[in-house]
């Protein structure tokens, strides 16, 4: 295993390319770039390993220049960059990032539901051009967060954690799942399982948090919008492909929906420019798990990961186990 070479494509908190390095001959991306595909093609070459990001698309051309390779670590939650299929069928391990991030996002969730309902960063732009005057009546009125009620499409780890946060603001959940919860996390979280149609027409505050798939792309499109309660404000911090961007430009000219607090666009990093002059919205670079303590753990199992599989041990955050067999 230490003859082993893995390739990582960006800069990572140095504990996972230190625990990383301890067990096998590291290469990092000597640039703060995104590499484009040629690059990935390039420096794939004679390694066993790659750590990856979201924002790359690993593909079967990548993998099959990998010859060597046996795990592909993507240092995120999410894995739809990767090509499972021809993975699995490469007999290439792929591994993700799970669990460590879930209380980081849903911290996340709750700064855009505040800053979007609050006006934060509309009043914080009005405070720092020197507008501020006094108190006065009618000055950046928003919108109660308390007692509303949150729709949640998507209860797993993330959105579980978003609607116990959701217990402090006494609000109602309303979710949707493949997956109803126990009676007793319904009760606990006051979560109502629901179809999607009920959950748009009754959220003030609709968060999704579903993994991209063909089943959940452009989940919420123009029918959706339409089908919102008015005044309702979309957060996304999930994927940005889960939303028809245009659809929801369109609604908020229309005022179908309130506000959005989006942390993840359709064809990141690109953003559709209509939303760069609305106030009623708040933008982030896709940051929801980035705190150094969330990042750091990130590393770590992200390396762990790679360490498992090039060891043969047990890898708990494997996605496709069956490549395993079909070893090359
Ligand atoms: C993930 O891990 O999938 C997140 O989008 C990273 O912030």
């Amino acid at each position: 295993m230490k003859h082993d070479n893995v390739f990582i494509t960006r800069l990572i908190p140095q504990e996972g390319l230190d625990l990383l390095k301890r067990h096998c001959t590291i290469k990092v991306n000597p640039e703060d770039r995104q590499l484009a595909k040629h690059e990935l093609i390039e420096n794939i070459v004679a390694q066993q390993g790659l750590m990856c990001l979201l924002s790359e698309t690993i593909d079967r051309d990548i993998m099959e220049a990998g010859s060597e390779l046996e795990v592909i670590s993507n240092y995120a939650v999410g894995y739809n960059n990767i090509d499972i299929a021809a993975a699995t069928e490469l007999g290439i391990a792929v591994c993700n990032t799970p669990g460590v991030l879930t209380e980081t996002t849903a911290d996340l969730v709750w700064a855009l539901i505040l800053s979007v309902s609050r006006r934060i960063t509309e009043a914080d732009n009005f405070t720092r051009q020197g507008h501020f005057r006094g108190w006065e009546p009618m000055l950046m009125l928003g919108c109660n967060v308390y007692d509303k009620i949150l729709g949640i499409i998507g209860m797993g780890r993330i959105g579980k954690a978003v609607a116990r946060r959701a217990t402090g603001f006494s609000m109602k959940i309303m979710y949707h799942d493949k997956i109803k919860l126990s009676d007793a996390d319904e009760t606990y979280l006051n979560a109502t399982y629901c179809s999607i149609d009920e959950l748009l027409r009754y959220s003030d505050f609709i968060s999704l948090h579903t993994p991209l798939s063909e089943e959940t792309h452009k989940l919420i499109g123009a029918g959706e919008f339409q089908r919102m309660k008015p005044g309702a404000i979309l957060i996304n911090t999930s994927r940005g492909q889960v939303v028809d961007e245009t659809a929801l430009v369109e609604a908020l000219e229309n005022k179908q929906v309130a506000g959005a607090g989006l942390d993840v666009y359709e064809e990141e990093p690109v953003i559709h420019s209509a939303l760069l002059s609305m106030k009623n919205v708040v933008l982030l670079p896709h940051i929801g798990s980035a705190t150094v303590e969330t990042r750091t753990k990130m590393a770590l199992m992200a390396a762990q990961n790679i360490i498992d599989i090039l060891q043969g041990s047990t890898c708990e955050n494997i996605i496709n186990p069956q490549a395993l067999t079909i070893r090359k």
